[in-house]
């Protein structure tokens, strides 16, 4: 006889009777299994029902559908925590701190310039790729390009305008956010680093302008960049007219102003070079130096600011939350 806890139905006992123990395995396995699959039918005839019954009140709840939670990933009652949350788990909304020193941010504090200066950066990538697809950086056509722009091409006028005023402002914003800076004392320990990377800004800034300013081949930007880059001659060490340029082997034919316009004098070479510095080289290196500039803003402790204080008229106003309502 099989041996009902014997899982290989009593087929170790050898000897006579060994093929009725076989047997009686076999409809011990068979009794097993369809007990398992009835279960199992059982299961579902219950399981998919009560599914169902939470997936339809889910449809009635979009907060609690799959793709709801897939997207958010948290509640949305109105509590610090999910507040902070909210920030946190956002990828735009994460660039900024979840919680900040109220005072750092006030407009008299920081007069916005920072941001201005990156909203602005932000204007003139925009309207600078839309130029890109009416402009060439060639002797024949740059000028006829801006030409072109000026009287034909549907709010050609507006956008290259748009692009000219965002980098005179540009240029505006970046030195009163460098004097606010300096008047708030915000360079000092352990904005050093910060301060410096902001430096380099300011420099990427200028050249911006600089390489621009040739752009539209007109007289204007001719004289200036020959004037400019007739003060690179004088660079120490790298130009030729510059201290120790001589010794270091500095001729017109191979210095830092030879360089720059890509010959000896401002021609079609020089346009070109400028071009790509101007929407290649220089935005990507700026773009860089900001997002690390941002990132230290954060990890410096957040904008400076004053102390946090309370002002004696709010001591004793409730505060926000339901923290405040004894929740
Ligand atoms: C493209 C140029 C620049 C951009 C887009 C930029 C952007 C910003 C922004 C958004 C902030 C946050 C606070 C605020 O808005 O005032 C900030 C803070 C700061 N920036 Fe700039 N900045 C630039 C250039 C500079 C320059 C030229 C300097 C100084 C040489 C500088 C030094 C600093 C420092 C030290 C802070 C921290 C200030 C604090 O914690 O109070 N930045 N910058």
């Amino acid at each position: 006889m099989a041996d009902a806890n014997n899982p290989n139905g009593g087929n170790g006992a050898g000897g006579a009777g060994n093929g009725d123990a076989k047997n009686g395995g076999k409809v011990g396995l068979l009794e097993k299994v369809t007990t398992g699959v009835k279960d199992d039918i059982q299961a579902l005839k219950t399981d998919i029902p009560t599914k169902a019954k939470e997936q339809i009140e889910g449809l009635k709840d979009p907060t609690k559908t799959q793709v709801y939670t897939s997207i958010f990933r948290h509640k949305h009652d109105d509590t610090p925590r999910n507040r902070a949350l909210g920030v946190l788990s956002n990828v735009f909304l994460h660039l900024h701190p979840a919680k900040i020193n109220r005072d750092a941010v006030r407009y008299s504090y920081t007069w916005g310039m920072g941001g201005i200066t990156f909203y602005l950066f932000v204007i003139l990538t925009y309207t600078g790729v839309l130029l890109m697809f009416y402009y060439h950086p060639t002797k024949v056509q740059a000028f006829r390009d801006v030409l072109y722009l000026k009287h034909d091409v549907p709010f050609g006028k507006i956008l290259r305008n748009m692009h000219r005023w965002a980098a005179h402002l540009m240029v505006i914003g970046v030195w009163l956010h460098m004097f606010r800076v300096f008047l708030t004392g915000s360079y000092k320990k352990p904005r050093e680093f910060n301060w410096n990377i902001g430096v380099l800004l300011l420099v990427f800034t200028l050249l911006l302008s600089f390489t621009g300013y040739l752009l539209p081949d007109d007289q204007l930007g001719f004289w200036a960049v020959t004037v400019g880059t007739n003060m690179a001659r004088a660079t120490p060490l790298l130009g030729h007219e510059g201290p120790f340029g001589h010794q270091l082997g500095m001729t017109p034919y191979n210095d830092v102003r030879f360089g720059l316009l890509g010959g000896s004098i401002v021609d079609a070479n020089a346009l070109l070079r400028s071009y790509i510095w101007h929407c290649i080289g220089i935005p990507i290196v700026a773009s860089v130096l900001m997002i690390v500039h941002f990132w230290r803003v954060r990890k410096d402790g957040g904008i400076s600011g004053p102390a946090p204080v309370m002002l004696e008229a709010e001591a004793d106003k409730p505060r926000r939350g339901p923290k405040a309502a004894g929740e």
